[in-house]
């Protein structure tokens, strides 16, 4: 039997729709914050990485899947999004637009050749929004607040949002001088990589997997210390309008985040809840104004959050944040005969242009078997379909609950389906939002509950 790749995962059932739902959830807020969609290759020039990413990153040195195409090209498969955006945003001149900043967001599989793990797989799918244009530290919070804002929609209760900052080319380089200074006389005691990271790239000592425990990186210098007036200044600006969104966050000056594209803001919103294991940051992000340049665009400051879509759904199981999951259907439509079976084939047609969720039997098994299957599909209503009742124009209806039966003619169906399909909503389970109104959209669920209260 062949078998899927190691770290990649079958999405199907139940958390199929779970995924399916986070999608209409994220389209929803980022059209209010007024992002526009972006779909960009899964395959880029390796070189892409390199220089964004940064080449002496793990990402880019360990994880990316690198192949050379049948024209002799080096490709890579995306390991994230934000260097194919940038470079989105120079090859298509989008920089030339009067209305910048640009706003987008995207949603979609990235691949990184970890050692998998649970929430850490080999083919993973981000979504992700960027603001390409500003350098206004209101993007910094807004990218924050509306991260969080996503997670509060979908119910996520236990999260906790880690910021720092990294500050200015000047800051930074002040900070890597002291991080050399400050490992060098103790080169021995890194692992092999490290070693090499020192001169290269000391921030990475930081972010090392190895070395995560060893104590030396504890207790490494942090970069707020190293920031010069203007960067702290912006800083406290950011969190000024974090305040005035009202997000609660905590100062970590550890967060320095695994690529090299960031300056100034960076951060990490964790799930805090109970269960989750090591790998329990469900996305981050950061302000990165030399990526542009860097790609030979021209010089634009941008601010930007990926967010991993299977740990969120790890998130939600765990916190057992009710979801407005359809697990039921409307009505089966039960048969014996090869005229009945025709007149289902048609009514199922029907009423599922109507609105409706209706099934119908497939295989031919006996008429016990499709009380069996409409029972495991939860049908709230079943129609046995009897060449009698048709002739006469009429159908008899059973609600599954009450196991109340009636008849009723052919033609009035889909206003008798409409109006007890309605009704029973008030029978719907609260989703759990504590609010005692109609659901308008302004409580933790989003609108998307189903609050009848
Ligand atoms: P990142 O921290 O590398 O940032 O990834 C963002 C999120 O993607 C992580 O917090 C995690 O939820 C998810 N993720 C990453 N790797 C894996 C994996 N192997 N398995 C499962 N989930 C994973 C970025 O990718 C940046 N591009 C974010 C950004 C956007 N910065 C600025 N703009």
């Amino acid at each position: 039997m062949i078998q899927k790749q190691k770290g990649c995962n079958d999405i199907y059932g139940r958390e199929a729709k779970i995924w399916k739902y986070i999608d209409t959830v994220i389209d929803a807020i980022m059209e209010k914050y007024n992002y526009t969609y972006i779909r960009t290759p899964i395959i880029e020039a390796t070189e892409l990485f390199h220089r964004g990413i940064g080449s002496s990153t793990d990402i880019v040195t360990k994880e990316t899947y690198d192949f050379v195409d049948r024209g002799g090209r080096k490709i890579s498969l995306r390991p994230e999004g934000t260097a194919g955006v940038v470079r989105s945003f120079i090859e298509n001149k989008m920089y030339g637009d009067p209305s910048l900043p640009l706003k987008v967001y995207y949603n979609g599989t990235m691949y990184r050749y970890e050692r998998p793990q649970s929430g850490r797989d080999r083919e993973l799918t981000q979504f992700g929004m960027e603001i390409l244009g500003s350098d206004d530290p209101l993007c910094d919070a807004e990218i924050i607040s509306l991260a969080v804002n996503i997670y509060k929609m979908l119910g996520l209760k236990e999260i906790k949002v880690n910021i720092n900052s990294l500050g200015d080319d000047e800051s930074r380089l002040k900070y890597r001088e002291e991080l050399i200074k400050y490992f060098k006389p103790h080169i021995d005691e890194l692992c092999e990589d490290c070693k090499e990271r020192l001169e290269k790239n000391p921030l990475r000592i930081l972010d090392c997997k190895v070395d995560a425990d060893n104590k030396l990186i504890k207790n490494a210098p942090k970069t707020l210390d190293y920031l010069n007036e203007e960067s702290r200044d912006r800083f406290e600006k950011v969190q000024e309008y974090l305040d005035v969104f009202e997000v609660k966050y905590e100062i970590n000056p550890n967060i320095v985040r695994g690529l090299d594209y960031y300056n100034h803001t960076v951060f990490e919103i964790e799930a805090k809840v109970e269960g989750f294991g090591s790998n329990n940051v469900l996305g981050g992000g950061g302000r990165y104004n030399g990526l542009c340049k860097q790609l030979d665009g021209p010089d634009t400051p941008c601010i930007g959050f990926a967010c991993g879509i299977g740990r969120l759904v790890t998130a939600l199981e765990l916190e057992k944040v009710p979801l407005p999951i359809v697990e039921d259907i409307d009505l089966f439509l039960l048969y014996v005969n090869e005229e009945e079976k025709n007149y289902a084939a048609y009514l199922s047609q029907e009423l599922r242009l109507a609105g409706f969720i209706v099934e119908t039997e497939y295989n031919n098994r006996s008429l016990k078997a499709q009380f069996k299957q409409a029972e495991r599909l939860n049908a709230k209503y079943i129609a046995v379909l009897n060449s009698e009742d048709l002739n006469n124009n009429e159908i008899k209806i059973k609600n599954s609950k009450t196991k109340e039966e009636e008849i009723i003619s052919l033609d009035a169906i889909i206003y008798y389906l409409d109006e007890k399909l309605n009704t029973n909503l008030d029978d719907e389970e609260d989703c759990g939002c504590g609010e005692e109104h109609e659901c308008n959209g302004n409580h933790d669920c989003g609108g998307n509950c189903h609050c009848h209260h």
